[in-house]
């Protein structure tokens, strides 16, 4: 049976998207099979973060309609061979889908994958609900703002209300440079505010949403590490945090800090 992670923040715009695609195809470079599914119905971005916009025929509201299988609609990477894509409509048209739809189609295929990642919509209405109801692990992105902080604390009360049998927590776009000034909300504080165990910390970084010429998900810059950490986490429970501020320390990280400042 595959691992039914949600990833949801309550805010949008925090990195939820980045983080599913991201770890789909870390995970998938660990040897997973892994599904990426999609349910922000009318506003989907999945399959064009992953690249993979203009190979999607199905997409799931044709699964629950009943027009293909689903197999017919899943979109294989052709980068990660064992990564796939569900993709969400991009209309509204079909939005009375609910989580219980959505179980059952990932019922059809929990047996052919070690993954199955769900990328939440922001906000807690029914797009949050479809996302979260078939889950049983959530991973909460939040940015090192307190706005973040807050929303996701809210979503961290209402998961209690489904079968999350294991939450982590994700702090995405960490500025180690402000991280040392003082300047930005330090690990531990979010940890405390959010008492749900760390699972990673992605810096912010410009190749993050950068794509490769080919339209495929850049997996250097410094984020690569990060995220590798992070699969590592998530699939064998280690607790090995990336260090956002090395770059920063010593004389030569001294001066990129006060470049970065002043540019
Ligand atoms: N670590 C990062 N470093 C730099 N940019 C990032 C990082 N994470 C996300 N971004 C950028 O932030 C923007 C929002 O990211 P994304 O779409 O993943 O957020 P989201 O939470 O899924 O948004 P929504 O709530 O609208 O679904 C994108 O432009 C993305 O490239
Ligand atoms: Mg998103």
């Amino acid at each position: 049976m595959a691992r039914k992670i949600v990833v949801t923040s309550g805010k949008g715009g925090v990195g939820k998207t980045t983080v599913c695609a991201n770890l789909g195809v870390y995970l998938s470079r660990l040897g997973f099979r892994v599904v990426l599914l999609d349910v922000d119905i009318g506003l989907n971005n999945l399959d064009v973060i992953m690249g993979l916009e203009r190979q999607v025929i199905f997409d799931i509201t044709d699964v629950v309609a009943g027009k293909c299988r689903v197999r017919q609609a899943l979109v294989q990477d052709p980068t990660y061979p064992s990564l796939y894509l569900l993709p969400s409509s991009h209309t509204y048209a079909s939005s009375k889908i609910t989580g219980e739809h959505i179980k059952n189609v990932i019922d059809i295929i929990d047996h052919s994958f070690d993954y199955i990642l769900i990328d939440c919509p922001a906000g807690v209405e029914a797009g949050f609900n479809r996302a979260v109801f078939p889950a049983n692990e959530a991973l909460i992105v939040v940015t090192p703002h307190l706005s973040s902080i807050r929303d996701a604390d809210k979503v961290v009360g209402l998961l209690s209300e489904y079968d999350i049998e294991s939450k982590g927590l994700v702090i995405n776009r960490m500025r180690g440079d402000l991280l040392l000034s003082g300047e930005m909300m330090n690990i531990e504080s979010i940890v405390k505010a959010m008492a749900i165990p760390l699972l990673g910390v992605i810096p912010d970084d410009d190749s993050v949403g950068k794509m490769s010429s080919d339209g495929r998900i850049m997996t250097d810059g410094e984020s690569a590490r990060a995220f590798t950490l992070l699969s590592e986490n998530i699939h064998n429970g280690s607790k090995k945090i990336y260090d956002c501020t090395y770059k920063y320390r010593g004389l030569m990280g001294y001066l990129k800090r006060n470049i970065k400042k002043y540019v």
